[in-house]
């Protein structure tokens, strides 16, 4: 062959490839809608969601998505779909039929997110069925309080504690006007609560009132990126390739850094060593972290589980008394009916009991109905449907489907009233009780149902009722600024401050 035809063959193969590229393209880009829209067509949802997790990623980046996640499943229904592969639901029946003992359901990829070494999961990130339940059979005792008869003990000697600072530096007097942010305040609270019940003593949190280790800094910075990237699940699996390379490491936590989630892991691993060493005390003089160690929990995992403790257990529980503490002084009803339950009941002191919290009807109308008008935890928790699929609402979903778990939803529903919008304590105390089954029934599964259901749920409803009788039965809260009362932004759980408020005497002169 002549050169000219070498040439101009050459010249015709490029300009094919350069013709066929875009016809290649176009046949993918349409196989891949078609696909998109006929794989769980059957399922209703915003137009745009099947194609890409961009509906997801737009859900988070809003930092509301609990009102996103409540409104998608109003416009369109108890099962929708919000992405290639995702489906959320508000539906009582399916989170039942999802998280039951006998599902075959698992926890989805997103868990890997959460991970503080990508290579080891810990109690609330494994998803491993059976390693799970495993793993939760040794750690159950310690969190549930089996083995710690202290727990209540613990938490009033830090209740004490931060009610003194108030007094010393909160209240609102004539001569001295303090703005005081309850919401940091409350973080500082939990944090040092549960790190006593967890190592035995508490980090100093509330003596400083500040962030001493900057943990709070770490997550209000890196929350909202790991919760976005959480979604795009195969980032996960990119991390745990590199993970191994030095420079990357560097970027995870570790018990050797001076602050943040390190720092906290550090402090973890010092008690762990510890207690290694001189051994573990005596059965039922423990704290958690003992019952763990004693129950077979490896060393290691101990110094990640105190972390995700303080984590699981401080955010949450501290988001849960912000809210009620703001419904109830931002209304003048519940206000006036908790606070003359409070005073007027003949209840121990320095801190009332847990057993005379529960005595108290109002006090306890008031926690559930702050949980369910404010979960704390929006984050969609997806679960995969098992090998061979499931039918839900009457709808065949394929296995390896996402399935999320629509919290502000699911408590949103119509079994709590035509008012399910408004906060209103009395809907727990007029109900029938044949009624009142019912709500009990959808409400309980805020904390999820089977075998991850929450461990801390005695906790934080012993520390949500410690804190609002103690608060209220001292002085009267109002809010600083009614207009704007705090900056909340909810990243799956949420990130608040400045809520200010002004603490009064109830004798004083300021009122
Ligand atoms: C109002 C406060 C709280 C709420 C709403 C809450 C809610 C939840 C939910 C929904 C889960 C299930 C996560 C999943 O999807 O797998 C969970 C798990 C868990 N929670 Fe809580 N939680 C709260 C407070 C606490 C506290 C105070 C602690 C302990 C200090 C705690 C410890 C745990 C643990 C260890 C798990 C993992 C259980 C397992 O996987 O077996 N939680 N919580």
């Amino acid at each position: 062959m002549t050169a000219f035809a070498e040439g101009f063959q050459a010249l015709v193969q490029r300009d094919l490839t350069w013709t066929l590229m875009p016809t290649v393209a176009t046949v993918i880009i349409v196989a891949w809608i078609i696909r998109s829209t006929l794989h769980l067509r059957k399922i209703p949802g915003p137009w745009w969601a099947p194609y890409t997790r961009l509906w997801l990623f737009r859900a988070l980046y809003s930092e509301r998505c609990a009102d996103v996640y409540l409104q998608v499943n109003r416009k369109y229904g108890p099962l929708v779909r919000i992405g290639p592969n995702h489906l959320i639901t508000n539906d009582p029946l399916t989170f039942r039929k999802i998280l039951g003992v006998q599902s075959k359901y698992t926890r989805g990829p997103w868990f890997d997110a959460l991970r503080l070494d990508p290579h080891n999961a810990n109690l609330i990130t494994e998803r491993h069925r059976q390693k799970h339940d495993a793993l939760r059979a040794k750690m159950a005792p310690g969190y549930q309080g089996k083995d710690i008869p202290q727990m209540e003990h613990a938490i009033d000697r830090n209740l004490l504690t931060w009610l003194d600072y108030i007094q010393k530096h909160a209240v609102t007097t004539q001569e001295r006007h303090v703005a005081f942010d309850m919401a940091r305040s409350i973080q500082w609270l939990l944090f040092d609560m549960v790190c006593h019940l967890c190592l035995g003593h508490p980090l100093g949190f509330i003596d400083q009132h500040e962030d001493c280790y900057g943990f709070q800094n770490v997550l209000e910075t890196r929350l909202p990126i790991v919760e976005k990237f959480a979604i795009f699940t195969e980032v996960n699996t990119w991390i745990k390739m590199i993970s191994h390379i030095p420079i990357v490491r560097r970027v995870l936590p570790s018990p050797k850094d001076k602050d943040g989630i390190g720092a906290i892991m550090g402090v973890a691993q010092k008690t762990v060593n510890a207690r290694i060493a001189q051994g573990i005390p005596p059965k039922h003089n423990e704290t958690m972290l003992d019952s763990w160690l004693r129950n077979g929990v490896d060393g290691s995992l101990a110094v990640t589980e105190v972390t995700i403790a303080l984590f699981a257990g401080s955010d949450t529980t501290a988001t849960s008394i912000r809210a009620l503490l703001l419904h109830i002084i931002t209304n003048p009803l519940v206000y006036k009916r908790l606070t003359d339950e409070i005073r007027n009941a003949a209840t121990s002191t320095p801190i009332i009991t847990e057993r005379e919290t529960k005595s108290l009807p109002y006090l306890q109308a008031c926690i559930l109905e702050g949980l369910r008008i404010f979960p704390p935890i929006t984050a969609l928790r997806e679960r995969v449907v098992p090998p061979g699929g499931d039918t839900l609402n009457g709808v065949y979903v394929p296995e390896g489907t996402n399935i999320g778990l629509n919290l502000p939803g699911l408590l949103r529903n119509e079994v709590f009233g035509p008012d399910v919008d408004v906060f209103r304590p009395e809907r727990w105390l007029e109900a029938t009780a044949e009624q009142r089954q019912r709500m009990d029934r959808v409400h309980e599964l805020m904390f999820n149902w089977g075998s991850t259901r929450c461990l801390g749920i005695r906790l934080a409803v012993m520390m949500m009722g410690k804190v609002v009788v103690e608060v209220l039965r001292r002085w009267d809260v109002v809010a600083l600024r009614p207009q704007r009362p705090w900056r909340s932004r909810c990243h799956g759980i949420f990130l608040q401050r400045d809520f200010d408020v002004r603490v009064v005497d109830m004798e004083g002169t300021v009122r």
